[in-house]
């Protein structure tokens, strides 16, 4: 089963240290490689190093090197005048995409040896952190943990024709010499008895009669006759065999649709779906790993009063939702659909799929315990002392970055109580004494007063956080979609003598046919829920922003409109007041004023649609359907997984701390308790096929279709940071999956008649966004073109996209005059001591508005945790295992990938310094990196993470 390309990717150093195979029998190899590869090759190897292109040699380690015969060709198939074949049966009229091999073995080798990765326990267990795990490594050894071979040729006829089990073999000695290993990894021999009559090993079932459970990373056969080295990738926690029904099975690294299973699998593949399904009942364990559905009513808790109460998100026209992963807790005593909310000294270990959970590693780890901290340590702690506070100047700020702020002493007495000391400072920025310090955030780092320019502002609607929002101004005056019976008038009071003075003599015909004016608009979202929202601690109006597109390429905001519903009730439309740019005196304030009120609007939104709904809450339903749909040998089950890594689990955790009523979340956000409530408003307007780029750029008006523009699209404002980048990203994503599907679905027939396939997809338009299951827009997966779109998209939501959104919180944010997040006045009006205040103390009025110290600190000890790359952060075009398939061909476009986002990255450094590109780095001096698709560790404002993990 080589394949030629196959052999140079065997990881030499993965076994540096070993014997490397000089001592071990001689196999004179003859290839046949067909399939996909259409190719034939003849060879002279040895089975564990196949240095095919070097003949005569087995390896290039200079001692004990070993000239091996070659011989004539001869194999068994041959011999008996027979058609070589795959070595597993395949299903009648499947085409056979595997390389055949036959191979003669010359030695009796009645012993298969091979290499268990595995790591004892959860290392990041903080409670032992500086416990040492290795000296217990002996306990797995003895009959504790038993593994057998399952045959992917012969069957059992005693048990259904199910693939032949080997005897059980058991870890054997602890290797301490195997080299690549990650800290806290260990790796054991194992040595099977081999029976002919095995043939191919194509899975292993493994049992954990130990006390305690395992992590198993990888299983390795070293020199299985006739296949040489056989990796079964398991990345999966092991727990004793009482938690299961079954023992639990891992595959090799093969990858095969449904219909090509070798018989002798097909049960093992179909009856691990129907486990991970799970039945639907009880509540979840720690060491369960089922994937199911559940609504989004776990956020409220009812038992401890009506302020505690938030609707059910999901499963309701009213409230539609994605789907969360089930935990099955049992209901609230108050009301019976609302689901109990666990106690939050537990609140780090809520259910989640048991491989789903960070704890592979320290970092992810940290940034549970981070959340944790914040929500239920710091926040009450800081609300305590800082609830009366307000800053008095921005120099004040600036003091957070600089010496830190003096909070009171005793203050962090419960923290650290309960946070391990060794995270204390990186979390808190404090020693546990009495500073509170962050790190300067990069807007202010060049200049400290940049951001405040009217074209930083503009600017960051193209480069900034949130930079997709903002679109092209279509119609004038701008109209509103709400229900005029339910809202009354609501279109726009911005008029022509506004705006056409600054419009370089253009009337505003002539400027919107040249694709010269844009708008950020947020008033439909928010008029609705403003009567509530004012009525909490909130003061904010709705807004639109209208913004002119000069010849430098730059924007320039012309007019905001601030509304208000009618006080006399909604239905008799909005009370709107237009403000236009002013350079000096009180209106320069006001008109400062009025920009942060719009960047109010723009970070709730950004936090609770553009962040939260659109990628992280949108993309779990998809994590759910593929592992509940589709196998661990399913090419698309390959293709996506890397994409889901931690996502079920920092969503659980958001929903434990961060979004629930009285959350973190409805602390920062404007929108208060109705922030939840709200983006499932705005999920009634999800499209899938919308969250691809090309498709969101051009319903945006941001774009038109060009078939003589790269990526097929003009861009109608040229230089647009997000979209340029994003628009290479993108492609180089489509390409890899093109390159990818296409290697195993060379029809559509073959799309359509990919049952698991099929299942998932249903699966995931009814159940996973239920709530849209009759949209019209949903591609109906019958072809390899929707199957490659539906892919793509999928992995630019939960990579790029999520990273443009993400990554940029606390250099932006982190300074909360740039983005605030809530206001607690409205505007000061003529006559009033606010305005007074505001013309003579302008900064103060402006802090007094929109920064409570409270809110700040909280705020950017929040986004300061979320902007972080974690050190062991895997990023788009890398993974964590050259072992992730045994096919060739997808590695050598995986490669490709990786290659096209190395220029991609070089493309964006070049541009960064391109002076005439004025959107890139603006005012504020600082570069637009995020979707440079490495990174660093730590707060670097850029890098692609494979997945929503943070
Ligand atoms: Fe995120």
């Amino acid at each position: 089963m080589f394949h030629s390309k196959d052999l140079s990717l065997t990881p030499m150093k993965s076994f540096a240290g070993t014997s490397c195979g000089v001592n071990r029998p001689i196999y004179t190899v003859k290839s046949s490689i067909k399939g996909r590869d259409q190719t034939t090759t003849s060879v002279t190897s040895r089975p564990l190093f196949f240095t095919m292109k070097w003949h005569g040699f087995s390896c290039s380690k200079s001692a004990g090197l070993t000239r091996s015969r070659s011989l004539s060709v001869s194999s068994t198939a041959e011999k008996k005048g027979q058609t070589p074949s795959r070595g597993v049966p395949v299903s009648k009229g499947a085409k056979s995409s595997h390389n055949i091999l036959e191979v003669f073995n010359e030695s009796k080798n009645s012993k298969v040896k091979g290499t268990v990765v595995l790591m004892k326990k959860n290392v990041l267990d903080f409670n032992d952190f500086h416990a040492s795990f290795l000296d217990r490594l002996h306990e797995f050894l003895g009959q504790k943990v038993s593994l057998q071979l399952i045959s992917a040729v012969n069957g059992d006829p005693e048990n259904g024709l199910q693939g032949k089990l080997g005897e059980p073999a058991y870890l054997e000695d602890w290797i301490t010499t195997i080299t690549p290993l990650t800290a806290g990894e260990s790796a054991f021999k194992v040595t099977f008895d081999w029976d002919n009559e095995m043939e191919v090993p194509g899975a292993i079932l493994i049992r954990n009669n130990h006390h305690s459970e395992f992590y198993l990373n990888s299983i390795t056969l070293e020199d299985v006759p006739g296949q040489g080295r056989i990796h079964f990738p398991c990345n999966s926690w092991v727990y004793p065999a009482d938690k299961y029904k079954k023992d639990r099975i891992f595959f090799s690294n093969k990858t095969y649709l449904p219909s090509e299973t070798p018989t002798p699998l097909r049960k093992y593949r179909d009856e691990e779906l129907v486990n991970l399904r799970g039945d639907g009942k009880g509540e979840l364990k720690e060491w369960d790993r089922v994937y199911d559905y559940a609504y989004y009513n776990d956020l409220g808790n009812p038992d401890k009063g009506p302020e505690h109460v938030r609707p059910v998100l999901g499963g309701s026209s009213e409230y539609p939702y994605p789907r969360r992963g089930r935990t099955g807790r049992p209901p609230t005593e108050t009301d019976r659909n609302t689901e109990s909310r666990l106690n939050p000294l537990l609140s780090i270990n809520i259910y989640v799929p048991r491989d789903e959970r960070f704890g592979h590693l320290k970092m992810s780890d940290f940034v549970a315990y981070a959340l944790k901290g914040i929500a239920q340590f710091l926040k009450p702690e800081l609300e305590d002392a800082f609830s009366n506070n307000e800053f008095e100047s921005l120099e004040d700020i600036l003091k957070l970055y600089e010496g830190g702020i003096k909070v009171p002493s005793g203050l962090l007495e419960n923290i650290r109580k309960n946070i391990p000391a060794e995270m204390l400072k990186e979390i808190f920025r404090t020693d546990g004494e009495e500073l509170l310090k962050y790190p300067v955030p990069q807007v202010i780092k060049e200049d400290s007063s940049a951001w405040k320019t009217d074209e930083e502002f503009a600017r960051e609607m193209l480069a900034g956080v949130n930079p997709v929002t903002i679109c092209r101004l279509q119609e004038f005056p701008p109209t509103s979609k709400l229900d005029s019976k339910v809202y009354g008038y609501q279109t726009s009071a911005i008029t022509k003598e506004h705006i056409e003075k600054y419009l370089n003599g253009l009337s505003i015909d002539e400027a919107i046919k040249s694709n010269k004016l844009f708008i950020l608009d947020h008033h439909d979202t928010l008029m609705p829920y403003l009567s509530r929202i004012n009525k909490t601690s909130t003061k904010i109006y709705a807004s639109r922003t209208i913004l002119f597109l000069n010849e430098d390429g730059t924007l320039k905001p012309l007019a905001i409109e601030l509304s208000l519903p009618h006080p006399d009730g909604d239905q008799f439309g909005a009370i709107s007041k237009v403000y236009t740019p002013a350079e000096e005196g009180v209106q320069n304030f006001i008109w400062q004023l009025a920009k942060s009120y719009v960047v109010v609007n723009d970070s709730g939104y950004h936090q609770l649609m553009s962040h939260w709904l659109n990628t992280h809450a949108a993309i779990e339903p998809f994590v759910i359907a593929t592992n509940r749909q589709l196998s661990v040998l399913h090419p698309i089950y390959k293709l996506l997984h890397p994409h889901f890594r931690d996502t079920m689990n920092v969503n659980a955790l958001a929903r434990q701390v961060l979004i629930n009523a009285n959350g973190a979340l409805e602390s920062t956000v404007f929108p208060r308790k109705y922030s939840m409530e709200m983006s499932s408003k705005v999920y009634k307007n999800w499209v899938f096929p919308e969250q691809a780029l090309p498709a969101d750029l051009v319903k945006r008006g941001m774009a038109v279709k060009d078939v003589n523009s790269p990526h097929g699209l003009r861009l109608l404002i040229e230089d647009y940071p997000y979209a340029v980048d994003g628009l290479e990203i993108w492609s180089a994503i489509k390409t890899w999956v093109e390159d990818y599907c296409s290697f195993y679905y060379k029809t559509d027939d073959m799309v359509r008649d990919d049952s698991e396939l099929q299942y998932w997809w249903k699966e995931l338009r009814e159940e996973g966004h239920g709530d849209k299951k009759d949209e019209p827009w949903w591609p109906k997966m019958q072809t390899r073109e929707e199957l490659i779109e539906t892919c793509t998209t999928i992995i630019w939501i939960a990579s790029a996209l999520h990273a443009a959104i993400n990554f940029g919180q606390y250099p932006y944010g982190g300074y909360p005059p740039n983005r605030p997040a809530m206001s607690r006045h409205f505007m000061p009006e003529e006559g009033t001591s606010d305005y007074e205040e505001l013309k003579s103390h302008p900064e103060k009025a402006l802090l007094k508005i929109f920064t409570s110290q409270f809110e700040s600190v909280l705020g950017i000890s929040l986004v300061e945790i979320l902007s972080r790359h974690s050190s062991d952060e895997i990023f788009l075009g890398q993974r964590d295992s050259l072992d992730w398939t045994s096919d060739t061909e997808p590695i050598e476009a995986f490669k490709r990938f990786g290659k096209n986002l190395k220029e991609v990255e070089d493309r964006i450094t070049k541009r960064n310094k391109d002076e005439k590109l004025k959107n890139r780095v603006g005012p504020v001096k600082m570069p637009y990196t995020l979707l440079c698709p490495t990174s660093e560790e730590g707060l670097t404002f850029k890098g692609i993470p494979n997945s929503v993990s943070i």
